[in-house]
């Protein structure tokens, strides 16, 4: 059991259970192919399989991770406090690549950070220790990029901000080395999955009304029609004798019944919501293709109801 590195907008930890309690006995490789934060993959540390996002610089700080944990946590340990002074050693210690002034160390780091979509230059590791950095002092732990790229989230108030880690970086790289680490669109799944292998997937959610907007995950949105080739996806998986699990928002709840899966809604609590304010419940679904009679669970409840008749 292993704690993500990163808070992740659509992170699961408050759907771990629901989602354990719909896996199957028993499964060969496990897939995520939207892997984000990574939550249910971390808590589960599977020993084969594959984890994608669509994400580059996410996908390049887990390959980080997994390659050069130490190195990596001597960087985190080099940088300053956030409201501390631009450092005059580093770029954009007065003015960002875009003109813009920055006031201080946490608008320095962000700058470093925006030189691959802004100037096409960076350095792997470097860029790694600043997400990390970024994530743990930014405004509520949001991910969000303008349409060029750039990521544009304000700083955060904290009172001791630690964006170290140290010790879950160093245990998210042992479980990062069992896993193919892909930087592609979800349907890569349909080459990676056999017979028998696991597959979990957490899509931006579908937007519960229009001004609802689950989906910025990144500059490019997921939209209606990467929801239909999800459930294309899905099936086609399922007719291979792939294990399913898929959670997304409470409005896709008919059509994933529709396309024959077993579908409950569960009650979440969204940790990073759109105003990034309230903590609202929303309702959420999980669809899965594992029968209720073959899951991981399903002895557990024949026994207490064998006790009470
Ligand atoms: C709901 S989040 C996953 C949250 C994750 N389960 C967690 O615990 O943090 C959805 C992820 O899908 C990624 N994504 C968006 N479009 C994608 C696509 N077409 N293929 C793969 N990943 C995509 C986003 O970058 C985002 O990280």
């Amino acid at each position: 059991m292993v704690e993500p590195i990163l808070k992740w907008a659509g992170g699961k930890r408050q759907l771990l259970d629901a989602l354990y309690a719909r896996f199957p006995e028993s499964f060969d490789r496990y897939h995520e192919p939207f892997v984000g934060g990574g939550a249910l993959f971390f808590d589960l540390e599977p020993e084969s399989g594959t984890i994608n996002d669509a994400n580059p610089r996410l996908v390049s700080l887990y390959e980080r991770v997994r390659d050069e944990p130490d190195r990596l946590v001597e960087r985190l340990e080099s940088f300053a406090d956030p409201e501390s002074d631009p450092d005059p050693t580093l770029p954009y210690a007065e003015t960002t690549q875009r003109g813009r002034e920055v006031e201080s160390y946490y608008y320095q780091q962000r700058a470093r950070f925006n030189d691959r979509p802004y100037t096409g230059e960076y350095d792997p590791l470097e860029e790694a220790a600043l997400l990390v950095y970024l994530n743990r002092t930014c405004y509520n732990g949001l991910y969000r990029e303008n349409a060029d790229g750039g990521f544009n989230v304000p700083i955060g108030r904290y009172a001791d901000p630690d964006w170290v880690k140290r010790g879950r970086i160093r245990r998210a790289s042992e479980v990062l080395e069992n896993v193919e680490i892909y930087n592609s669109d979800f349907e890569y799944v349909l080459e990676a999955a056999e017979s028998g292998d696991l597959v979990y997937f957490d899509p931006p959610y579908e937007p519960m009304s229009p001004t609802a907007d689950f989906t910025s995950y990144s500059a490019d949105g997921f939209d209606r029609e990467d929801q239909e080739r999800l459930i294309e996806a899905a099936t086609t998986l399922d007719d291979r004798g792939v294990s399913v699990l898929i959670s997304n928002s409470g409005v896709t709840y008919d059509r994933y019944v529709e396309a024959g899966f077993h579908v409950d809604t569960v009650d979440a609590t969204r940790a990073i919501n759109s105003d990034g304010d309230g903590r609202d419940a929303v309702d959420e679904v999980i669809a899965t293709n594992v029968p209720e009679s073959a899951r991981l669970d399903a002895g557990q409840r024949a026994l207490s109801t064998f006790d009470d008749g």
